[in-house]
């Protein structure tokens, strides 16, 4: 299946960056070419700091450019939420931060961003949800955050139960035309950006990271790559999500600019977008914890149910991405015990929060205080009562992966009995191997291990990967490493012994 997302498929060819080809040293290296890094190396390159930057793929092809788009000041998990762990001060300061950084985009987005000003529409359309409402209005009041209620939601949006919550001028854009043209302001501004160049090896003493082609030897090391690399104690800290979107052009009736948050049981996330003369609408789903679900089930469960709700169409687009979710509501930023700089935890907020975190890591690296703010995420705060739930369900997601694969073996199936297309932990000379038979034929056997911690991988069959379940490695079926903390490739099996 084609998993190109609506914005990756429509965005402005952008002219590509080089891959490294050299040893070279800097004082600022930025590894991640995500909203986060490009950002930060553009503030960087504008105040005269020497910087590099290394992006595995291509810029914005990470979790940016398979966003939703969406920016407001408010957070997924609901202010009320926020309020009740943190209380209303430090909510308010989210708030504050989050409408600051949404400026800052508005004022660094050309006109191929398409950045438009909406309102942020919340409401139930099953009466179970309600509550949640009314919540989270009395939480904006309290916040002073400006909001209205009305009762109609404009169609094809599911109908309301109850009443609409409306945040007026809040944001949405084409993430990764954004992000290109980022990266290109930030190249003009003196930063050197490398494409196709992935960090391979990161030697955190010596301040240096490998590639295949070259080392950077810095001063500074920032890891903007959604979710720090290597081993690291906030992996055990952040459940790990996937989600996922779909697009259709808009057959009928057009809602108009807006980002629209229906709460049902099974939720939706719904807002427009314009592409080459055509008008499409967007729609998410709700989170699926990664490795731990059937894939490709659970995207056919997302069409049914958008279909339910806005009527009969076909998708033309259907991609997925994945989130990091703080586990006391906030995300982690700033150097960690490591001396290297991470940003991460940023749930499905990250868009507003990769540009907060760029802003909070500049204002560090050039020895200005971040006032509250930088101090509230720093990495190496644990809040046991705030962050519980979050911290239980993460460790009993490992220790179950981790169980379940060590001590009840997966069922595993002889390599000839592998039909084309089908994946399965095979067993080869009494080895496990996870194995996948491409639909040319070609066979692809590589390690079940995750090269993070040793948890066991699982197959995607929507996006052709072996996810890990504990902190959200993938890889695909050749081992190469997609994102997650692994850096080192899931180890190969030899063909010709795999395939006897
Ligand atoms: C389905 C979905 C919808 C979302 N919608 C929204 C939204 O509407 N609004 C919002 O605010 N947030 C949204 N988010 C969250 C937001 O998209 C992310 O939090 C944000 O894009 C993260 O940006 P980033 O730059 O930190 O990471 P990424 O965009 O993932 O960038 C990290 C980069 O690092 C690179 N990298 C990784 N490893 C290496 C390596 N070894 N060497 C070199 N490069 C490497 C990757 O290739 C990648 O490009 C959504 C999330 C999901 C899952
Ligand atoms: S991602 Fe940590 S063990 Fe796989």
């Amino acid at each position: 299946m084609d998993t190109t997302s609506l914005w990756r498929a429509t965005a402005p060819a952008a002219p590509g960056f080089a891959m490294l080809q050299t040893d070279i040293s800097t004082d600022v290296l930025i590894v991640g070419g995500g909203i986060t890094g490009v950002t930060l190396a553009m503030l960087l390159a504008r105040a005269g700091r020497q910087v590099v930057l290394l992006e595995a793929g291509r810029i914005g092809s990470g979790t940016t450019g398979n966003s939703t788009g969406n920016l407001y000041v408010t957070v997924s998990e609901g202010l009320d939420s926020l309020v009740r762990r943190w209380g209303q001060d430090i909510a308010r300061q989210v708030v504050d931060e989050r409408r600051g950084a949404i400026d800052f985009i508005q004022l660094h987005a050309g006109s191929e961003s398409g950045l438009r000003r909406c309102p942020m529409v919340q409401y139930a359309f099953s009466d179970s949800m309600r509550e949640g409402i009314e919540s989270e209005q009395k939480a904006l009041a309290a916040l002073g955050v400006p909001h209205r209620l009305t009762s109609a939601v404009p169609a094809p949006l599911p109908q309301a139960r109850g009443n609409v919550l409306v945040i007026d001028d809040q944001a949405q854009f084409h993430p990764q035309a954004y992000v290109a043209q980022l990266a290109w302001q930030a190249a003009q501004a003196g930063a050197q950006i490398h494409e196709h160049t992935r960090v391979l090896e990161i030697d955190f003493k010596a301040r240096s990271a490998a590639t295949a082609t070259g080392t950077v030897t810095a001063k500074e090391i920032v890891l903007a790559t959604h979710s720090p690399k290597g081993l690291h104690p906030v992996h055990a800290q952040m459940p790990v999500h996937r989600e996922y979107v779909l697009a259709r052009p808009l057959g009928g009736p057009d809602p108009g600019p807006g980002i629209f948050w229906c709460q049902g049981d099974e939720s939706l996330s719904l807002r427009t977008m314009e592409a080459g003369g055509e008008r499409y609408l967007v729609c998410a789903g709700d989170e699926l914890k990664t490795g731990d679900h059937n894939a490709e089930a659970c995207l056919m469960a997302l069409e049914t149910n958008a279909e339910k709700q806005l009527g009969p169409g076909e998708w033309s687009h259907r991609w997925s991405a994945q989130n990091y979710r703080g586990a006391d509501g906030l995300p982690y930023i700033g150097r960690d015990i490591r001396g290297s700089f991470i940003a991460t935890g940023f749930s499905t907020d990250g868009l507003v929060y990769g540009t907060v975190a760029a802003r909070v890591i500049a204002a560090q690296l050039g020895g200005h205080a971040t006032a509250v703010f930088g101090e509230l995420c720093k990495p190496g705060r644990l809040s046991p009562v705030k962050g519980a739930s979050a911290l239980l369900e993460e460790a009993g997601t490992t220790a179950k992966a981790l169980l379940k694969d060590y001590l009840t073996h997966r069922q595993e199936q002889k390599l000839t009995s592998l039909a084309v297309g089908d994946s399965a932990i095979v067993e080869v000379e009494g080895e496990s191997f996870a194995a996948w038979r491409a639909p040319d034929g070609e066979l692809f056997a590589v390690s079940p291990v995750c090269t993070h911690m040793g948890c066991k991988v699982h197959w995607n069959s929507v996006e052709t990967s072996w996810d890990c379940p504990c902190h959200g490695s993938r890889f695909s079926p050749d081992g190469t490493v997609i994102e997650g903390p692994a850096i080192a490739a899931l180890r190969r099996k030899h063909i010709a012994l795999a395939t006897r």
